[in-house]
C-alpha cells in the first residue's frame, strides 16, 4: 500500500476529504498533520480528532503553527461555522493530538518512507513550508505531493484572484512551489468545474451511515450558505483534491507550467501566476488538473460516506 500523509485544516470539505481517504483501501494512511485556517487551531485539532473517532480510525494527529509565517491572515468561519464543523455542538474526541509538532512529523516521516510517500495538502501550507526550512532535502524524499490551493486563471474565492488556502499564508505557498520540482495543484477554478448537484448530494447523505450521518450535521451550515450561490451546486474541494490523490488513473486532462506565488500587489497577494505562455522559460514546476472523471469522483464520495 502507498503511505499517505494529509497536512488539513479541518472544515467541512476537509472532512469529505478525509473520510475518503479512510475509505480507501490502496493506501496506508500514516497521519494527519494539522494547519490552522479554516477556523483556529484549536478547533482544526479538535476536529480531526472527532472525526477519526466517529469514522472509528486510529491514525496520529499532530497539531501544526497556529498562525501564518509572515503576515496574519482571515479565516473562513463565515463558510464552514466557528469551529469549522458547523457547531453542531458535538462532544470532543477522547483522544488527544501527539506530541510532536506537525513539522516535525512530516520531515520524520518522510524520512521512514524514502521516497515513497503521498503527501496531500488540503490546507494553508504553513506546516509544510516550516518543514522545508528544517530539512530543505524534504522534497526528494516525498514520492508525489498534491495541492488544494490556487486558482490558475485568476478567478479566486477570497480575493479577485486568490484561493484561500494560499491567500491565508502566501509567504508559505511560495517557499513549497519553489521548493518542490513538481505539485499537482488542484485549484479552485477546477474545484468549480466539478460541483454536484444539491439534492444529488443530499440523498447520498440520507443513504450514508454513520460517517453520512455525521457529515450530513457537520455540513448542514456550509450546504445552506453555498444553496444560494455557485449555480445551485454543491463544491468541494478538498475532496476533488482527495480524489486525485487516490486515484490519479481518473484524471482526464491536466496540463503542465510553471507557478509563482504573488507576495505583494495592492490587489493580487496571495494570487497563483501560471506560466500559461511559457514566455518565462522556466522549469514547469505544477502539473496542473483540468478535469477529473465525475462519475468517479462521485463514487469515491459516496463510498466516504458510506452511500
Ligand atoms: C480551500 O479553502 C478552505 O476553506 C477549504 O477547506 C479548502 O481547502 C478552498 O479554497
Ligand atoms: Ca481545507
Amino acid at each position: 500500500r502507498i503511505p499517505l500523509l494529509i497536512d488539513t485544516d479541518p472544515g467541512v470539505d476537509d472532512a469529505l476529504a478525509l473520510l475518503m481517504a479512510f475509505a480507501d483501501t490502496r493506501h496506508e494512511l500514516l497521519g494527519l498533520t494539522i494547519a490552522a485556517g479554516n477556523v483556529g487551531l484549536r478547533h482544526t485539532v479538535a476536529n480531526a480528532l472527532k472525526l477519526c473517532e466517529v469514522a472509528g480510525v486510529d491514525v496520529p494527529v499532530y497539531a501544526g503553527c497556529p498562525v501564518p509565517l509572515v503576515h496574519p491572515a482571515e479565516d473562513a468561519a463565515y463558510v464552514h461555522g466557528n469551529d469549522g464543523f458547523g457547531d453542531t455542538g458535538y462532544e470532543p474526541a477522547a483522544a488527544r493530538a501527539e506530541d510532536e509538532h506537525a513539522a516535525l512529523a512530516i520531515i520524520r516521516i518522510a524520512r521512514e518512507q524514502a521516497g515513497k510517500l503521498l503527501l496531500v495538502t488540503l490546507g494553508p501550507l504553513t506546516n509544510l513550508a516550516l518543514a522545508l526550512r528544517l530539512d530543505p532535502d524534504l522534497p526528494s524524499r516525498v514520492g508525489r505531493l498534491v495541492i488544494m490551493g490556487g486558482a490558475v486563471t485568476g478567478q479566486g474565492n477570497t480575493s479577485i484572484p486568490a484561493e484561500f488556502n494560499i491567500a491565508f499564508d502566501p509567504e508559505a505557498a511560495d517557499v513549497v512551489f519553489r521548493a518542490f520540482p513538481r505539485a499537482e495543484v488542484v485549484d479552485w477554478e477546477a474545484v468549480v468545474r466539478h460541483g454536484f448537484q444539491h439534492q444529488d448530494f443530499d440523498r447520498w447523505l440520507q443513504a450514508g451511515d454513520g460517517r453520512g450521518r455525521f457529515y450530513e450535521a457537520i455540513s448542514r451550515y456550509t450546504r445552506d450558505w453555498s444553496k444560494g450561490r455557485r449555480g445551485g451546486l454543491f463544491h468541494s474541494a478538498d475532496a476533488l483534491a482527495m480524489a486525485v490523490a487516490l486515484q490519479p488513473d481518473g484524471v482526464r486532462r491536466a496540463e503542465e507550467r510553471y507557478l509563482a506565488v504573488e507576495l505583494e500587489g495592492r490587489l493580487s497577494r496571495g494570487a497563483t501566476l501560471v506560466d500559461w505562455q511559457r514566455r518565462t522559460g522556466r522549469p514547469e514546476n505544477a502539473w496542473i488538473l483540468l478535469e477529473y472523471d465525475q462519475a468517479r469522483f462521485e463514487a469515491q464520495v459516496r463510498a466516504a460516506l458510506g452511500a
